[in-house]
C-alpha cells in the first residue's frame, strides 16, 4: 500500500491578502513568491517552490490541504482506492498543477468536507531558503511543511479514513479538560515529524490551526516579541506540548483562524507505541486572558491603595 510522503502545503482563502504578506514574512519569516498583486501570492519556507497559496476570497479559512505522494503510480493509487470506497476523486487539470507547482495532482473531500488535493512532483526552489527574520530558517523539507489542524465530524471515521487511504500512522490522543472545554485529539504521522494532521470534532472554521517549526527555541522568542510588537493577538502562551514535545505558543492569524510557531519536537521512529495523553501541555499554553486577569486584579490593588 502506498502512503503519503508528507503534509506538501496548505491553500488559505483570506479578504485580507496585505495582511497576510505582512503576517507570512515580517511575523512568520517566510517569503514571499510568485506575487500576482490582486490575485494572490505563495509563501515558501524551504528547498520547495511553494508552500502556502494565499488566495482573495471572504471565507477566510482553509481552502486546501495538500499531501504528496512519491510518483505516479502511487497517485494513481491513492485514486483508485478513494474511488473503490466510494469517494468523488476529481483530476486536476494541467492549469491547477502548474499553479501549484507540481507534475500532477487529484482533488477530492475528506470526510468533514475538508477539501484534500494529492500531488506528485513538486519543483523545487532554484535558490536555497533564506528566511529575513527566522535565523536557521525551518525544520521542513522531507518532513513537510509542518502540521495542520482541521475539523472532523466522526473523529474515528476520519482516523479510518486517513489510515487506510493514506497509510498515515496513529500517534497519539490528548483526551483532557482545558480550562471548561473537553479536548480530545487525534495525532496522525506520515513522517518522522511526530504529527502531520490532527483533528478533533467540530469547530468554527476548517481549519484550527497550521504550525511551522523553526529550528531553536530562541526563534520562537523572537517571533514571540515581533507578533506581540506588531499588535498581534495571543490565543495561548508560551508552552511545552506532552506528546510531540514541542515548544511553542499560539496566535489569531489575520484570517481569525490560529497559528502555532514551535521548536524542539521529538520525531517519530521505528519502535513508536502510541498512547493517550491527559493533557495539552506540561506546562503554558495558557490562554492570555489570565493575564488580563492578574493585570486588572493589581490595578485594582492599587487603586484601592491611592
Ligand atoms: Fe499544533
Amino acid at each position: 500500500m502506498s502512503v503519503v510522503k508528507q503534509l506538501g502545503y496548505l491553500a488559505f482563502e483570506v479578504s485580507d491578502l496585505e495582511a497576510w504578506r505582512n503576517f507570512g514574512t515580517k511575523i512568520l519569516g517566510l517569503e514571499v513568491v510568485n506575487d500576482r498583486g490582486e490575485a494572490g501570492f505563495s509563501l515558501r519556507m524551504d528547498s520547495y517552490a511553494q508552500r502556502f497559496f494565499i488566495e482573495p476570497g471572504p471565507a477566510d479559512d482553509l481552502a486546501v490541504v495538500g499531501w504528496e505522494v512519491e510518483g505516479p503510480e502511487e497517485l494513481e493509487q491513492i485514486s483508485s482506492r478513494l474511488t473503490t470506497a466510494g469517494h468523488e476523486v476529481l483530476q486536476g487539470s494541467a492549469d491547477h498543477a502548474s499553479r501549484r507547482n507540481v507534475e500532477a495532482l487529484i482533488r477530492f473531500s475528506d470526510p468533514a468536507g475538508n477539501p484534500v488535493e494529492v500531488f506528485h512532483g513538486p519543483k523545487r526552489a532554484a535558490e536555497p531558503f533564506v528566511s529575513k527574520v527566522v535565523e536557521g530558517g525551518f525544520v521542513a523539507d522531507e518532513q513537510g511543511f509542518g502540521h495542520v489542524v482541521v475539523v472532523s465530524k466522526d473523529d474515528a471515521a476520519h482516523e479510518e479514513f486517513y489510515a487506510t487511504m493514506f497509510g498515515l500512522k496513529l500517534s497519539d490522543y490528548i483526551r483532557c479538560e482545558y480550562f471548561g472545554h473537553d479536548i480530545n485529539v487525534t495525532f496522525m504521522h506520515a513522517n518522522a515529524r511526530h504529527h502531520s494532521l490532527a483533528f478533533g470534532g467540530g469547530q468554527l472554521k476548517r481549519i484550527h490551526h497550521f504550525m511551522v517549526q523553526a529550528k531553536t527555541i530562541d526563534q520562537v522568542g523572537k517571533c514571540y516579541d515581533r507578533f506581540l510588537f506588531s499588535g498581534g493577538m495571543l490565543h495561548q502562551t508560551l508552552g511545552r506540548h506532552p506528546n510531540d514535545r514541542m515548544f511553542s505558543f499560539y496566535g489569531y492569524t489575520p484570517s481569525g483562524f490560529h497559528f502555532e510557531f514551535g521548536a524542539g519536537a521529538l520525531e517519530i521512529d521505528e519502535g513508536w507505541q502510541s498512547t493517550t495523553h491527559g493533557k495539552v501541555s506540561e506546562w503554558g499554553h495558557h490562554p492570555p486572558q489570565l493575564l488580563t486577569k492578574a493585570y486588572r486584579r493589581a490595578k485594582e490593588a492599587r487603586e484601592k491603595q491611592d
